[in-house]
């Protein structure tokens, strides 16, 4: 593995800002959006129960119809890829067998290696959470997957702008997601900053690390 220098890596961190205005003329190259897709699928979840999906938005229709139940920001329409994070509202044990399924065949292990670890997941997770706990679970997951795919477009040259200000009922109706599997939690628009961007100019403003870092 060929390591970041600790320089780059906060010299990507200091680049990387909420972006407001896109410039909608600039695509994402295939092979760039293809690695930071992938930085979604690798992102690390409670358990590796991976509870979300990511619906990436292209079509110009589409895009468009978000912006109104996104408080009227203009991200989605003008970034070149905008992808909502969406979380599972129930892990049932069908589900939890899947994964179990799935790790003990690419792992090549015996049949039942993991049954000790299936009914940790069952207990922890299908029979341990009640009512909307599972959502809220998975919604922490999904933040997780925002914040990796956030950090890798910054390592990318990509920019970003993270968005809670969205109607997720309403996203749930456009994207097909309404009485499914998954609601929408939050959204990130991802592509590359207008040159006139005035935010792009901003100080970054954060509490001194002494206020909010502890070395015990
Ligand atoms: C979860 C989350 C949701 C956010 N939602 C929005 C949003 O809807 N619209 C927006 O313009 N910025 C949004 N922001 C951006 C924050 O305001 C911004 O990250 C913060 O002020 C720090 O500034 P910086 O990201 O430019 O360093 C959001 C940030 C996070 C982490």
């Amino acid at each position: 593995m060929n390591s970041a220098s600790p320089e780059s890596l906060l010299e990507a961190l200091q680049w990387r800002y909420a972006t407001k205005k896109f410039d909608a003329a600039r695509p994402i190259p295939a092979p760039v959006w293809s690695a930071l897709e992938r930085s979604l699928v690798l992102t690390p979840s409670s358990y590796g129960l991976q509870p979300w999906k990511f619906l990436v938005v292209t079509d110009p229709g589409a895009k468009r119809s978000l912006v109104p139940h996104s408080w009227n920001q203009t991200q989605p329409v003008e970034c070149s890829h905008y992808v909502v994070f969406a979380a599972r509202r129930t892990v049932d044990e069908a589900y939890i067998d899947r994964w179990v399924a799935l790790m003990t065949s690419e792992r090549g292990l015996p049949p039942n290696a993991l049954d000790g670890y299936r009914n940790m997941m069952v207990g922890g997770v299908a029979k341990g959470m009640q009512g909307s706990r599972v959502f809220e679970w998975a919604t922490c997951q999904c933040y997780i997957a925002l914040g990796q795919f956030m950090a890798s477009a910054a390592v990318l040259g990509i920019d970003a702008c993270p968005m809670e200000g969205i109607v997720p009922a309403r996203y749930d109706e456009i994207l097909g997601l309404a009485g499914g599997d998954y609601g929408t939690v939050v959204a990130c628009a991802a592509g590359y900053r207008a040159s006139d961007d005035r935010n792009a100019t901003l100080k970054k403003v954060r509490f001194p690390a002494a206020d909010v870092v502890t070395t015990i």
